[in-house]
């Protein structure tokens, strides 16, 4: 009887070390490493769906109040996010884009067919000033998609010229004339989209060499990313790096969105946990993927002067009913709170090589941080996590170490915990920390070292259930909120994290 008992005890303490015990994460707040690039919590902005029309612009004449045509709420929300660049105008939509198309009286401009997204009728009101003076506005750097699909080499070098020269040339003088004397400041150019796919269908062979070809008739000084691979397509990677020398490339692009299967994608909102589980698995792949990709990067580039830019990544599911399947619009939950946190935190702990990336998209689209509807705006899960983590822009990486702890589904696990940390320029340490598990809560202890904590303070986004979202009946239902179940001694914080939740301490 008594060694059974001893038996129970000894299994009761086992189970509830591994249900109960504490994940140990230990942050080397002496040891600030390279900078988090604001540049990693940059936007994009397709004309697709009601991203660009309805979204960000509505035109002069619309009720809705707007500065030349954008819509004043979005403007304030995306600098409250302290957005730093925003891509445009594509995407697949880049490779079928004439830029020309796009510049004076709108009255006179050519429209086009979206052939890409819902085959609408593009009247091009929105083009190269509007967006570039949009961008003035957001205070956001504007990253040009240019078109190598469909266009020529002489186009995208008159578009560059026509942009950013400062003298007296052609394009410059078209500028002018059109009303704006003063150069953009334009330094990020994407050298087509997806050229393995919508932007043309190319073998990495033949993209290489197109790419030197459109890149050598570009200004000088400018920051040039290559279109790049789609997930795990190492191949893609390696024969760019291999065939296009260092000096002509800034930026190699990566897209990976989290998707459970293109051809059922599963509801945004309604969803099961065996579907979260399964577009959770997508998204922390991110992990390796850039670890993969880096190390393909790294034999050609030891020196990281070329970054990773992953210009697109996100949830992607089924459109939302009764809307149309070629605008991607679908509703943002906690779900997509816990891709965002997760994924920010891969992209903060590798900024040695990841100094770029664009989350797609900005609104009404795929996983959007705000949704409009006429009149009506909202923030979704989405916006407030990229808003908790903007406090990691241009800090220096801190180094830590999470311990195992996994979430579990089936007979599958995935990591539960993670979390990246930040010093600011005012010796400011933030730290966010996200748990993926759908049912169970997580005690965690941060270790910093000597660090005084006896001012910290957090902040948590968290809800009852993690199809939880806001509506345009009920926009607050998610938002930030103040979080003090914490304990500070010693170098030392505890907490306990509740199921899909995100936490951002600041300890000053
Ligand atoms: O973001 C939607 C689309 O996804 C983009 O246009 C394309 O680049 C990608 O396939």
């Amino acid at each position: 009887m008594k060694i059974l008992n001893r038996w129970i005890f000894t299994c009761c303490l086992m189970m509830s070390s591994t249900l109960w015990a504490q994940v140990k994460v230990d942050i080397q707040t002496d040891k600030p490493s390279v900078k988090i690039d604001k540049d990693i919590y940059g936007h994009f902005a397709e004309h697709l769906g009601r991203c660009i029309y309805g979204g960000f612009y509505v035109g002069e004449d619309s009720e809705i109040p707007n500065t030349a045509g954008v819509r004043n709420d979005v403007v304030k929300a995306l600098k409250d996010l302290k957005i730093p660049n925003l891509r445009w105008p594509g995407g697949c939509f880049a490779d079928t884009y004439h830029w020309k198309d796009g510049i004076g009286p709108k009255k006179d401009r050519p429209t086009i067919v979206n052939k890409w997204w819902g085959g609408v009728t593009e009247d091009n009101s929105f083009g190269t000033h509007d967006f570039l003076n949009m961008c003035e506005l957001l205070e956001a750097e504007p990253y040009l998609s240019a078109n190598v699909g469909s266009g020529t080499v002489q186009e995208v070098a008159d578009w560059a010229q026509y942009v950013t020269h400062d003298g007296q040339s052609p394009m410059s003088e078209y500028r002018i004339e059109n009303g704006r004397k003063e150069p953009w400041d334009v330094k990020f150019w994407g050298i087509g989209n997806e050229a393995w796919g919508c932007g043309g269908n190319m073998t990495p062979e033949y993209y290489s060499n197109i790419y030197r070809k459109y890149v050598t008739f570009m200004p000088g000084g400018l920051y040039r990313i290559a279109s790049g691979a789609s997930s795990d397509d190492y191949n893609w990677t390696e024969v760019l790096m291999k065939n296009i020398p260092n000096h002509m490339i800034e930026g190699m692009a990566l897209h990976h969105y989290s998707v459970i299967d293109w051809g059922n994608k599963g509801p945004a909102a309604t969803f099961s946990e065996e579907q979260y589980f399964k577009i959770m698995k997508q998204a922390l792949r991110m992990e390796e993927l850039i670890e993969k990709h880096s190390a393909i990067m790294d034999k050609y580039d030891p020196e990281k002067k070329i970054a990773l830019v992953v210009d697109e990544w996100g949830g992607w599911y089924d459109v939302e009913e009764g809307t149309n399947p070629g605008f991607l619009y679908q509703q943002n939950t906690m779900r997509d709170a816990m891709i965002a946190g997760a994924t920010l935190n891969i992209f903060n702990n590798h900024a040695e090589r990841v100094r770029m990336a664009n989350l797609a998209q900005a609104i009404n689209v795929l996983q959007a941080v705000i949704l409009t509807d006429k009149e009506k705006m909202i923030l979704t899960p989405t916006y407030w996590v990229m808003k908790m983590y903007s406090v990691h822009q241009d800090a220096q990486l801190l180094p830590l170490k999470v311990d195992e702890k996994f979430y579990s589904f089936g007979d599958d696990k995935l990591p539960a915990i993670s979390a990246s940390a930040s010093k600011d320029s005012n010796g400011k340490i933030h730290i966010s920390v996200v748990n993926i598990d759908a049912k169970k809560a997580n005690d965690i202890t941060f270790s910093l070292g000597n660090v005084d904590l006896k001012n910290a303070k957090a902040e948590i986004l968290t809800s009852a259930q993690l199809q939880d979202h806001n509506t345009f009946e009920q926009p607050d239902k998610i938002k930030l909120a103040e979080f003090k179940k914490f304990k500070a001694k010693k170098g030392e914080l505890t907490l306990t994290v509740p199921p899909f939740s995100v936490v951002v301490f600041e300890v000053n």
